[in-house]
């Protein structure tokens, strides 16, 4: 049984999660869409497997498609992607009344996104999720971008899909380690909002106890931003564990993964939190056990505390002099607190496991 999250931004779409999903994209697109040329843009992993499916679906919805398949990974999130992207859409005629189909994970989520944003200074555009990172998180509230040198995601937009279509069978195909990526971002939502939740990704998770666990991940984010769609205030929530977290995936030139990152980020603020009398008592240990079942870090001992700490003074979530924490006060409740830049040091030093 798939179930409907309904998404209330400047412009109003549904996310529909479901097994199957792919199989009636096209009838489904075409509903909100009508008929047109469909660019899918996915990438070298995600094509072999699931490409075939969805022009088919689209095809024979009515629908005349075309594909652009960009090397799978983060170093492809870039300019130069993007570049050949939109220059594949001009080669081709791409019109306004056309639409991009950005069939993967995040990773295919946001380039796509993106260009939809700029071609033709703007296009629409669907998100077939095919991550479970991607479905908690990336292809639901229009944050689009691609990375520069100097960070990640420093170049985007905000720009909403007409709709998101997440199939979880696709996710039967994801290795251990992606899964673990988006059970990270999963958690995060309930230690931010919702015990229930947390105490779900405890169970094991059978299909539709999965099922149950994304749609309220991503109802929980569809609230987030309706009430904040420019991440002025309540959004930042979400960014649980990725000052520390990006600080993690920067020094490791990216080697470690977004999620994994994320986990040890987020651990690291709940334990520093904790120690200064800012978190419950035991808030840190019931995160750290949860990340610890799906195999997720929750540590960083490998940086430096200095070297951590100069790395996230780039984080683009910096204001000027401070910067806002995410303070996980308890298992499904945690605030923002604006700190003086310096102060993160000490959150990094209180937030290693030794220290
Ligand atoms: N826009 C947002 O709000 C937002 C939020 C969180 C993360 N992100 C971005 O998302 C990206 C990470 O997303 P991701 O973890 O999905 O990475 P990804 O898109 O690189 O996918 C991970 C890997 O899994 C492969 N893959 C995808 N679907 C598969 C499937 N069904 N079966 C087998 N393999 C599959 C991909 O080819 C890739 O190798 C980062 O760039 C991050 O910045 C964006
Ligand atoms: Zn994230």
């Amino acid at each position: 049984m798939a179930s409907v999250i309904h998404v209330e931004t400047n412009k109003k779409y549904d996310v529909e999660v479901g097994a199957g999903l792919l199989l009636t994209c096209g009838d489904k697109i075409k509903a909100i869409t009508g008929t047109c040329r469909a660019a899918i843009i996915t990438d070298s992993n995600v094509s072999k497997l699931y490409l075939n499916k969805v022009e088919k679906s689209l095809e024979q919805a009515g629908f005349n498609t075309d594909s652009f398949v960009f090397k799978a990974g983060e170093g492809s999130k870039n300019i130069e992607t993007l570049s050949d992207i939109l220059e594949f859409l001009a080669e081709n005629n791409y019109t306004r009344t056309d639409i991009l189909v950005a069939l993967g994970g995040g990773v295919v989520g946001d380039i796509t996104g993106f260009a939809a944003s700029v071609y033709l200074r703007g296009v629409r555009f669907v998100q077939l999720p095919t991550t479970l990172l991607a479905m908690v998180d990336s292809s639901v509230g229009g944050k689009t971008a691609v990375d520069l040198k100097a960070g990640k995601n420093l170049a985007g937009a905000f720009y909403q899909p007409e709709v998101v279509l997440a199939d979880t069978e696709t996710l039967k195909t994801l290795n251990r380690q992606e899964l673990a990526n988006g059970f990270a971002e999963s958690i995060k939502y309930g230690v931010l909002f919702d015990k229930k939740l947390f105490d779900l990704f405890d169970c094991d998770l059978d299909d539709e106890k999965l099922e149950r666990a994304i749609s309220e991940c991503i109802a929980h984010k569809a609230r987030v931003v309706k009430n904040d769609e420019f991440d002025l205030g309540e959004r930042k929530l979400l960014n649980l564990g990725h000052t520390i977290g990006h600080a993690i995936e920067k020094c490791s030139g990216y080697a470690t993964p977004h999620g994994h990152a994320v986990a040890a980020g987020m651990a690291m603020i709940a334990r520093a939190s904790e120690k200064m009398g800012l978190a419950e008592a035991g808030t840190s240990e019931k995160i750290e056990k949860m990340l610890l079942r799906y195999n997720l870090p929750v540590d960083c001992d490998i940086y430096e505390d200095k070297e951590l700490y100069f790395t996230s003074l780039g984080d683009k979530k910096r204001e000027g002099g401070s910067i806002t924490l995410v303070i996980p006060e308890k298992i499904g409740g945690s605030v923002l607190r604006k700190e003086a830049v310096a102060d993160l040091e000490k959150y990094i030093t209180l937030g290693k496991k030794g220290n």
